[in-house]
């Protein structure tokens, strides 16, 4: 009996994860972002997570700047590693920071404008990109530390959180009314910005880092209604996903992967893991049921009907319609999920969460 009890207690307290990190630093776009686009000046306050029912599902039913009802896959990554919840960093950009802090920012993309425009692209969003994030960084960090051995030493219990990342470079191509062809060519330019990022943190001293790759972006319905007619998208599957998005998407998480396994070579002392957010996705919508969403409405979202190009029923939209029970949908606003399917994703990253922040 006594050994049963010891047993449970063990269980129980093995869920709970203490000693691997002491800080997050996130760096991504709107699947990441807990509040910074809602803060840029302007464009900030007029953006839909600024407004209800983003964060419907969040105490209070506080809109805090998640593009989702509630908490978001880098809020889970620290609560599995007991970590506070990262604020977001224009909330504060002078810091101090002593749990991390995330620089993610909705919209944006891994290649600055200067290289999209070079390409014939259109930025769909005016906001701060990769390289900003990361320059946001270098400045935060030169405030807590000067050497590269110090801060080293100041990074040696944090973890790197980089992406999701590119899906905005790859709308903005497909809005800018790339082929497939061009898109597919153009790839590699994102995913070695992505690595290029990875490689800057690593000479800053970040030595536990874990990269998200894409979803199945064909299977986001804001693109299966919305770029049908576009030069990339090519047919739609059996599930109603466009191919040619999840092509796109597919060959990009392989590169990453690849220049991944390239930088463990590089860099034997650094732990670089791939979050496979793919895979994580393809499960939910597989076997919605298994994991308590609706069969029904695997890929219709809970709040409007995901077409961003009619603002009114857009979520935040004042026609937009809501769901009865978010719990029981994928998808939140037909771009981005909800707080249980962003919680079921996480809990799929678990392992490969914790080989990089052991
Ligand atoms: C854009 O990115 C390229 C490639 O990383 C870099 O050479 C260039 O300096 C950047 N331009 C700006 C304006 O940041
Ligand atoms: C991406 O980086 C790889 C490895 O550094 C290089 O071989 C390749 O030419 C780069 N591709 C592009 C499109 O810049
Ligand atoms: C694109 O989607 C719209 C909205 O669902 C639909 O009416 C249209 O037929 C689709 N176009 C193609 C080429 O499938
Ligand atoms: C990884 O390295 C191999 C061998 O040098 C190279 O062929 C490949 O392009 C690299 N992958 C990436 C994504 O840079």
């Amino acid at each position: 009996m006594k050994f049963l009890v010891a047993a449970i207690i063990l269980c129980s307290l093995s869920l709970e994860v203490t000693g691997f990190v002491e800080s997050i630093y996130q760096f991504g776009d709107s699947l990441n972002d807990v509040g910074n686009a809602i803060l840029l000046p302007t464009i900030g306050p007029t953006l839909p997570a600024a407004r209800p029912p983003y964060g419907e599902s969040l105490p209070g039913k506080k809109p805090t700047g998640r593009w989702s009802d509630g908490l978001l896959i880098v809020d889970r990554i620290a609560e599995l590693l007991n970590v506070p919840l990262l604020p977001p960093y224009l909330s504060n950009p002078n810091g101090p920071f002593p749990n991390g802090v995330n620089f993610a920012v909705a919209g944006a993309a891994a290649l600055n404008f200067s290289v999209l425009s070079s390409q014939g692209i259109r930025p769909l969003f005016p906001v701060p990109g990769l390289q900003d994030q990361i320059g946001w960084f270098k400045s935060y960090l030169s405030t807590q530390c000067s050497t590269f051995t110090d801060c080293c030493s100041y990074l040696s219990s944090s973890l790197f959180v980089i992406g999701e990342i590119g899906v905005n470079d790859i709308n903005s191509a497909i809005t800018s009314g790339k082929t497939y062809q061009e898109i597919m060519e153009f790839v590699p330019l994102v995913v070695n910005a992505t690595l290029q990022a990875i490689r800057d943190v690593i000479a800053l001293g970040a030595r536990k880092i874990a990269v998200a790759g894409n979803l199945p972006i064909g299977c986001q319905q804001f693109t299966m209604l919305d770029y049908n007619n576009s030069a990339a998208a090519g047919p739609y599957d059996a599930d109603g996903c466009l191919q040619n998005p999840n092509k796109i998407a597919t060959y990009l998480n392989q590169l990453l992967v690849s220049g991944i396994f390239n930088l463990t070579v590089d860099f034997p002392g650094v732990k670089v893991v791939y979050l496979n957010y793919y895979d994580a996705f393809q499960g939910l919508v597989q076997i919605p049921a298994a994991f308590g969403f609706d069969p029904k409405t695997v890929f219709q979202p809970c709040c409007g009907n995901g077409v961003l190009s009619d603002a009114d029923v857009f979520c935040g939209g004042a026609e937009a319609a809501l769901c009865g029970d978010p719990d029981e949908f994928i998808s939140w606003d037909g771009y981005h999920l909800t707080q249980a399917a962003y919680s079921k994703i996480a809990e799929y990253l678990t392992l490969p969460v914790l080989s990089a922040a052991l």
